[in-house]
């Protein structure tokens, strides 16, 4: 069974709920012209998360949360749980992107927990991974990306891993307009399918997505998913309006159906 794509719309903090639920409307109109083996999901702030998934009812479309926290309830103030993100019908969360790892102090231990909560929860969690420029400059972006890994899925069994997606963002390439070669970023996504094998074995690890995220847009996208190993885009700053989206969206056309 090949994976389906999967291309994510990360709108950061950007729209208003008004925003969101019109963008929505406006691309469900669309959704026919997006291949059949393509998922899509929006994801935006926490405020859009329910408005979204109602403007979304019955559409081929589905939608996440940027972020969740790992305990259940209590005195945490600003923060929502994974139940809470569950409960307002999203069934993906990001966790751990770059600019909660780099700009929020997140380390990889508390991606760990929030990780954890998030298939506690039955939700599919987006596990974002990415070295920055010193590193890769240092040559060190393969020992960077695996020990994200190792310390995201710490005690985490085979099957629990299996829902999971990996989204390489490589920390320069988000919103910098530089995009990794396909080459570059195939070489990543081996590298990180090989990692899952040695850690959940061959069959857990062929069927988990791993998406590509970095200064993707409607010009790049095709060369991108055309490649076997990636399996759909995490987008940002072309992910705000309908028609780059839905360009990029249509660009996993360009994939093989293998
Ligand atoms: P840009 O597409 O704006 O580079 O952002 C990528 C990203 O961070 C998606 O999560």
């Amino acid at each position: 069974m090949p994976r389906p794509k999967l291309i994510a719309a990360n709108w950061k903090m950007n729209k208003t709920i008004s925003e969101a639920v019109a963008f929505a409307s406006e691309l469900r109109a669309s959704l026919p012209s997006v291949p059949a083996h393509c998922d899509v999901v929006l994801i935006p702030a926490f405020f859009g998360v329910r408005p979204v998934v109602d403007a979304l009812a019955g559409a081929r479309a589905w939608v996440g949360a940027q972020d969740l926290y790992w305990e259940k309830s209590g005195a945490f103030t600003g923060e929502v749980s994974a139940d809470m993100v569950k409960d307002a019908g999203a069934m993906y969360v990001l966790v751990g992107h770059s600019e909660r790892r780099h700009g929020m102090g997140e380390t990889d231990a508390v991606v760990a927990k929030k990780l954890a909560a998030a298939m506690g929860a039955g939700l599919t969690a987006i596990l974002c991974v990415g070295e920055t420029l010193s590193e890769r400059e240092g040559g060190l972006e393969a020992h960077v990306v695996e020990r994200q890994l190792a310390v995201a899925f710490t005690g985490v069994a085979p099957d629990d891993a299996r829902a999971s997606v990996i989204a390489y963002e490589p920390v320069w390439a988000i919103g910098t307009g530089r995009t990794a070669s396909p080459g570059d970023a195939v070489a990543m996504h081996r590298a990180i399918r090989a990692w899952l094998q040695g850690r959940f074995g061959p069959v857990i690890a062929k069927a988990m997505r791993i998406q590509y995220g970095g200064s993707v847009n409607p010009a790049n996208a095709a060369d991108l998913l055309s490649r076997d190993e990636i399996d759909g885009l995490l987008v940002g700053g072309a992910s705000l309006e309908v028609a780059s989206f839905l360009g990029i969206a249509q660009a996993a056309g360009a994939a093989p159906a293998d």
